[in-house]
């Protein structure tokens, strides 16, 4: 009888089929130990860079080429994991007293303030885009500017007249209003300040309050608190359900930080002449990410609809954990100096216009927003079609 075993062992008389056998069995021995090693080296070298990637990647190409789906523009369409539309567009608008005037503002070219009749077109014009919200901001006569900031209070500000205007005659339109007390202001800050030039909570959040109800009054349908006080979302939820505006919503200024994005906005509203110091004590350090999980999780928890972070890109990562973190609808306020960058870019023929307004808005809603205030957004939407 042939033995059985992995060795062919001369000189012992082996019939063929048993020889056959034994052959293969040899083989394979030969084959799954050479095998067992390459693997060992295939492994030692996988842990070391750059043949990681090189084992990595041969292992899948070419079964799969990510430039498949990419290759017509059929395919691009099918493919898109994010969409722009002008839905996700809030038009910020800049109010100004008189009629007929439209007064451009420097440091934003290619937006202007605009008394109430002609705010009106504009709010017709962004319903007829497709943008289902506009947003406004007074540019207070300076004459009406007062340390408490006062005429924020009066119903029949400018604020209010063209928040009136706007729904009489486009009732189809949400109306956004800015709930913070910096263009009545003759020191510029958004609330009452002390003699030291602090911001006083407290104080700043009874008129806000206020403010907000006579804003609801006029028929805002989001007030947008932009002020940073501590605890101020409750307290205007509170005044808003008292008041019997159950759904007038609150979108929240959660995570505001003190940027240098804001210039121009204060040029439009004229308040940078007027501001003393900074807005540090009240809004955000740019180097805080925790910090702005809080200001969301309180806001949220106080009764805000929805919470903004602003500015937009600079803060994308804030977006992108906010959004992962509480699973509610999140905005963005590309800001002014945004606005204004991506105009310098354009004139001085760093990239096309057209195409850097798109590009950015959609890493709005790559990072996971609702939505988008954006001075771009007439614009915006036009290219959108
Ligand atoms: C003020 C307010 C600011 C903006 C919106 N509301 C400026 C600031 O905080 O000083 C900035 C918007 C922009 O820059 O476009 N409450």
């Amino acid at each position: 009888m042939a033995r059985v075993g992995p060795f062919f062992a001369p000189g012992i008389k082996i019939f063929p089929a048993p020889f056959i056998a034994q052959l293969y069995i040899t083989i394979s021995v030969i084959f799954v130990t050479i095998s067992a090693k390459l693997a060992r080296l295939r492994n030692l070298l996988a842990e070391r860079a750059p043949w990681r990637y090189v084992i990595a990647m041969t292992a899948n190409f070419p079964a799969i080429r990510l430039r498949r789906s990419r290759s017509s523009a059929w395919s691009r369409a099918l493919h898109a994991e994010n969409r722009l539309t002008p839905a996700d567009l809030i038009w910020p608008l800049f109010v100004t007293e008189g009629s007929n005037v439209e007064e451009p503002i420097a440091s934003l070219p290619g937006v202007s303030r605009w008394s109430i009749d002609r705010i009106v077109s504009r709010a017709k014009e962004a319903h007829g885009l497709g943008i289902p919200c506009v947003a406004l901001f007074p540019n207070t006569p300076h004459k009406l500017r007062t340390a408490d900031g006062r005429e924020a209070l009066n119903p029949d500000n400018l604020m209010c007249r063209a928040i009136r205007a706007i729904k009489d005659a486009v009732p189809e339109i949400g109306v956004l209003t800015d709930v913070a007390l910096d263009p009545y202001t003759a020191h510029g800050h958004d609330g009452i300040i002390d003699d030291a030039g602090y911001v006083l909570n407290d104080q700043t959040m009874a008129m806000l309050t206020e403010q907000a109800l006579i804003q609801a009054e006029a028929g805002a349908d989001i007030v947008a608190p932009s002020d940073m006080m501590d605890g101020r979302v409750g307290a205007i939820r509170a005044t808003l359900e008292n008041g019997n505006h159950i759904n007038v919503q609150i979108m929240a200024y959660a995570a505001k930080y003190a940027s240098a994005f804001y210039g121009p906005f204060r040029d439009a509203v004229g308040s940078r002449g007027l501001l003393k110091g900074d807005k540090k004590t009240y809004q955000m350090d740019p180097a805080n990410a925790e910090e702005a999980m809080r200001e969301v999780a309180l806001d949220l928890a106080e009764g805000a609809d929805s919470v903004m972070v602003k500015p937009g890109l600079p803060y994308l990562d804030i977006i992108r954990r906010v959004k992962e973190r509480f699973e509610v609808p999140v905005f963005a306020y590309q800001v002014s100096g945004e606005y204004a960058m991506i105009e310098a870019a354009a004139a001085a023929g760093a990239g096309d216009r057209d195409a850097l307004v798109l590009e950015t808005l959609m890493s709005f809603k790559r990072a996971g927003c609702t939505g988008v205030l954006t001075y771009h957004a007439a614009h915006a939407a036009r290219l959108l079609g």
